[in-house]
């Protein structure tokens, strides 16, 4: 049933295409508007919604990381993700016009389930992103948004991960469009990338063998860091948690922003960072402020492994290694730079001899508080 992979995460890593396809499946009306029909909740009340927190765990809570960057942007709605077990016990401020969004693979991960009992007694309304048809986050949600990925075996989210980004942007569109925040052309211009996402993760899954080979090359490593900035930020925190959770490795993520602030002191020779690097298209200075951060860190010996657009050639001479991905635009980018660090850790795991599928301490889900 792992159809000839080695493992159950490298075969979920490969079905992403079909994953982020499934999940955009047959989302325009014929007049080309996005449609959204399981969102049952009045659209009146999505009008006046005046905040939106997500609450999710681990993995499912960098994916709100990343949708909050397009939902801010799209929306115009202050948007929050908190761990759903730092929301419950600090009293959070929620009410009737907040729009609390939970994402769960499992639907069943208790601390999300209390994150999600907390907000509807304050009488937020709940939308769920969900993998697992009829779990319990769905059920006790106002409404469900589910991912289309698939069951997902091993206990390192990956298929799930990209699919909650996915369905986050359609509700982030759909918000959009329903508040008129963008107008419907331009909500189709996101649509008609997003349809050309799935393609481009099987073009970097079609060039895996030299992020594996890499991973073999790496396998002494003792610590690995990883810097983003913007949507690139919660990337790297998700390259570091799937190092920690299957490789055993100490990794941190930080906001390359962060840098000079403290991280810089843990750059010694031969210190491998990770650099998601953002489109040189995109708007603002932030990629050449990124790729000053690939200098700094070089400068100090570190070894720099840099995640950049095809074309961007402008981190070649600070690059120890280059790993490309599809043009894309910004917000869209996390959909595919994340897909090498899952190969990366996934390899780096196997090559240790690890049970890539059944990490030590974690389950799958996690039913207890
Ligand atoms: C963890 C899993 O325990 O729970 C992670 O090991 C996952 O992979 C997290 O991201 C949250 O799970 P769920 O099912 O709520 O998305």
């Amino acid at each position: 049933e792992k159809d000839g992979y080695s493992s159950f995460m490298l075969k979920e890593i490969n079905e992403q295409p079909s994953a982020v396809e499934q999940t955009l499946m047959g989302r325009l009306d014929q007049h080309g508007n996005l449609m959204l029909d399981e969102l049952r909740i009045d659209e009146s009340i999505l009008r006046a919604v005046d905040k939106i927190v997500v609450v999710a765990c681990g993995t499912a809570a960098y994916a709100g990381q990343v949708a909050k960057y397009a939902i801010e942007h799209w929306c115009r709605i202050p948007t929050e993700v908190e761990l759903a077990h730092e929301f419950r016990y600090r009293d959070p401020i929620v009410n009737e016009k907040t729009l609390v969004v939970a994402f769960s693979q499992s639907g069943e991960t208790m601390d999300t389930l209390m994150a999600v009992r907390h907000a509807r007694e304050q009488g937020a309304k709940v939308v769920s992103i969900c993998n697992t048809n009829g779990s319990t986050i769905p059920r006790e949600s106002d409404a469900v948004i589910y991912t289309h990925a698939g069951p997902e075996i091993a206990v390192a989210s990956t298929k799930a991960f990209l699919s909650q980004i996915a369905a986050a942007y359609l509700l982030g569109l759909y918000l959009a469009q329903l508040r008129g925040t963008k107008f419907a052309d331009e909500v189709r211009d996101v649509l008609r990338e997003l349809q050309e996402v799935p393609a481009k993760i099987q073009s970097v899954l079609d060039a895996a063998d030299e992020v594996k080979d890499l991973a073999r090359r790496m396998s002494t490593a003792e610590s690995v860091l990883f810097l983003g900035r913007h949507v690139g930020y919660p990337v790297a925190l998700e390259g570091a948690l799937k190092l920690k959770e299957i490789a055993y490795i100490h990794a941190e993520g930080f906001a390359a922003g962060e840098l000079k602030h403290g991280p810089i002191a843990l750059v010694e020779e031969g210190q491998p960072v990770f650099v998601i690097v953002p489109s040189p298209r995109g708007r603002d200075s932030l990629h050449a402020k990124v790729v000053s951060n690939i200098q700094e860190v070089r400068a100090r010996g570190a070894i720099t492994i840099v995640i950049a657009e095809e074309g961007d050639d402008a981190v070649v001479p600070y690059a120890n290694e280059v790993i490309r991905v599809p043009q894309t635009p910004v917000l869209l980018a996390p959909l595919l730079t994340t897909v090498p660090l899952q190969l990366f850790a996934c390899e780096l795991a196997d090559s240790k001899g690890y049970d890539v599928d059944q990490p030590r301490n974690l389950a799958k889900s996690v039913t207890v508080e």
